[in-house]
């Protein structure tokens, strides 16, 4: 499948590029240049360029979004925001049927579910607040949504949120309770691309990616269940008491 990946130069794009790149033609974009070894075809890509995105998105299959941009008011709804926007139009305007939108798991369970302590769930109605970050975010995913209801698109969206290296875990880290190791919440891109689209639920899901985590305070079950993802890190140890 030839798959479009729109930010492929930050902190998610060295474990999603080579993870890809055996099973996909990549297109690899980024406004920056990439930080990291690729053999295949690199483009720099500006997502809150319309031109741009509509000649990177010529010819592809699948889109991955891993663009965003934190802090600054203007940038963040360029890149955040109407990057969604653009690529979604990209889409309909190529026929692109496969769109991977990618988030931090509050631009849905934002401030309103803190004190929430059980299942909660990628599809409960997205709560950002007023943080900059999660509302660009949440915007961006709306706007996917919508697209999804006007078009015959397929729009997955994959809410990460801490990364952690099981390897240099030590009993007293602070991991949060929506937590993985980066190479192992990559795998559901995987899936993501070889999912038959009318299986899925519906034209637009949610999914919360991390590990099995005891307490329960979010759910992953969706993404197991709907993409097979198979959790693969095992960090009951630091649920252990340190004598
Ligand atoms: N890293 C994490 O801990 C984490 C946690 C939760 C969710 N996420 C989500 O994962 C996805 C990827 O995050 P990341 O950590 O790799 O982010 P990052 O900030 O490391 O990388 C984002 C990339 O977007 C690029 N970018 C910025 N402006 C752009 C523009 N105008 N056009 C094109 N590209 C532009 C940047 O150059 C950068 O390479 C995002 O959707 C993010 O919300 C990441």
């Amino acid at each position: 499948m030839k798959v479009l990946i729109l930010g492929g130069a930050g902190m998610l794009g060295p474990y999603v590029v080579p993870l890809l790149a055996p099973h996909h033609e990549l297109r690899v974009t980024d406004i920056n240049p990439l930080p990291f070894d690729f053999a295949g075809e690199f483009r720099q890509v500006d997502v809150a360029n319309f031109d741009q995105v509509m000649a990177a998105a010529e010819g592809m299959d699948a889109i991955i979004n891993l663009s965003v941009l934190r802090q600054d008011r203007q940038l963040a709804f360029d890149v955040s925001t109407r990057g969604c926007y653009n690529m979604m139009r990209a889409a309909v305007a190529h026929g692109i049927r496969r769109v991977i939108n990618t988030g931090p798991h509050f631009a849905v369970a934002g401030p309103t579910y803190e004190r929430f302590d059980f299942a909660l769930s990628p599809d409960m109605p997205p709560q950002p607040g007023t943080n900059l970050y999660a509302l660009t975010k949440a915007l961006g995913q709306e706007i996917c949504h919508v697209f999804s209801e006007q078009y015959d698109i397929y729009v997955q969206t994959y809410l990460f949120y801490n990364f952690h290296d099981p390897a240099t875990l030590t009993p007293g880290t602070d991991a949060t309770p929506f937590s993985a190791s980066w190479s192992n919440a990559m795998e559901i891109f995987l899936p993501g691309l070889a999912i038959d689209l009318a299986t899925l639920p519906s034209r637009c899901e949610v999914f919360n990616v991390f590990t099995d985590m005891p307490h329960g305070k979010f759910s992953n079950e969706k993404a197991k269940r709907v993409l097979g993802f198979q959790p693969k890190d095992d960090i009951s140890r630091l649920w252990h008491k340190v004598k």
